[in-house]
């Protein structure tokens, strides 16, 4: 892995101190980190994204101890998930101190917190010795980075922290402690068998949202969207979807995953691109992966559906987002 020196590491810290916006890796996706207390640096994260204001954002902190800090107060539950899971993939919104600044919580009164497991996102932390607020660096509804140059691509004029691709590649799984029972608000790298193992009979959430569950305002349907319009098709439809769109003329990509040769559709001569075979793996690939697909310019991407069951719900949750953002064209 990358390791930046710690002279670039204490130069970051010095420069979020003095209210600047710096891009760092963290195990999941990099992210735009500001002083989380400074209102005028974490506005600035808003801009450069282009993100609406009653977005929330997450805090991050080197651990527990830091946790007290922004937390109103830490449930039982919450305890369990941190001793766990913390340094790692795994964001926690808690019912927020009073002093937490809306514009990191988006006006609610409940805040996000993670610590992530990165070594350089830890040395940052420490350095700059307090809470980092800090989205996915990307543009709003983009996909997000999981190398430094994706991140220099889109932010070319940003101090970036390069610690090699990123071990996950999927965002942080998301999970509210408010109200009577721990709730998924996001699937992501935490795989939920992990969480449920770990609150063992507390039992967690995972359908929709009630009344009393805080607003994901991030979670818009249609997000985390490429350049190329895409589809989630049945591997049993492939072939004639496919040929539906090059008899009218378009530009077709399949993007693929390993199965037997008894479940292998015969398609026609497309470019096809392979994902790998399991739900992690493929995950850690997925954005690299559409970001190089990108570069070909394709008239439509098909992406061979994923199985349906929860060790895919991730992967699955953010393909659909993916596709939603181009649903219109695709239906029209
Ligand atoms: O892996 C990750 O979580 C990455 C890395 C950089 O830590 N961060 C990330 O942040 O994905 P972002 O801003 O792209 O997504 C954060 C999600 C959004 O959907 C936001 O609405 C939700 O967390 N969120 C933040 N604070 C919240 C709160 N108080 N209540 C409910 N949802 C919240
Ligand atoms: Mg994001």
């Amino acid at each position: 892995m990358n390791r930046p020196p710690a002279t670039l590491i204490h130069d970051a810290a010095r420069r979020l101190g003095a209210g600047d916006v710096v891009a760092f890796p963290t195990e999941t996706v990099y992210g735009l980190g500001a002083d989380a207390r400074n209102e005028a640096a974490v506005r600035r994260i808003y801009a450069l994204k282009g993100r609406p204001a009653d977005h929330p954002l997450i805090v991050h902190v080197t651990g527990r101890d830091a946790a007290g800090q922004w937390a109103a107060e830490i449930p039982e539950a919450a305890r369990v998930l941190m001793a766990r899971f913390w340094p790692g993939p795994l964001t926690l919104v808690l019912p927020a101190r009073d002093e937490v600044s809306h514009v990191v919580t988006g006006g609610q009164d409940s805040v996000a917190l993670r610590a992530p497991h990165h070594p350089v996102a830890q040395a940052l932390l420490r350095a700059f010795g307090g809470g980092l607020a800090a989205p996915s660096a990307n543009p709003f509804g983009r996909v997000s980075p999981t190398e430094a140059r994706h991140v220099r691509g889109y932010f070319p004029e940003l101090t970036v922290l390069d610690g090699g691709p990123c071990r996950l590649g999927l965002e942080s799984s998301l999970v509210s402690l408010i109200g009577e029972r721990p709730r998924v608000l996001r699937p992501g790298a935490l795989p939920l068998s992990a969480l449920r193992e770990a609150l063992g009979s507390t039992c967690i959430e995972t359908g929709a949202a009630d009344a009393s569950s805080p607003r994901v305002p991030g979670a818009l349907p249609a997000h985390y969207a490429p350049a190329t319009p895409l589809e989630v098709i049945p591997a049993a439809r492939l072939a004639r979807h496919a040929e539906g769109l090059l008899a009218r003329g378009l530009r077709v990509a399949v993007l693929r995953r390993p199965c037997g040769p008894w479940q292998n559709p015969v398609l026609p001569p497309l470019p096809r691109f392979l994902m790998p075979a399991g739900a992690r793996a493929y995950g850690r690939r997925l954005y690299a992966r559409l970001r190089e697909i990108d570069r070909f310019g394709f008239d439509r991407l098909l992406v061979e559906a994923p199985p349906a069951d929860e060790d895919w719900w991730a992967v699955n949750d953010r393909l659909a987002r993916a596709a939603n953002r181009h649903l219109q064209e695709v239906s029209s």
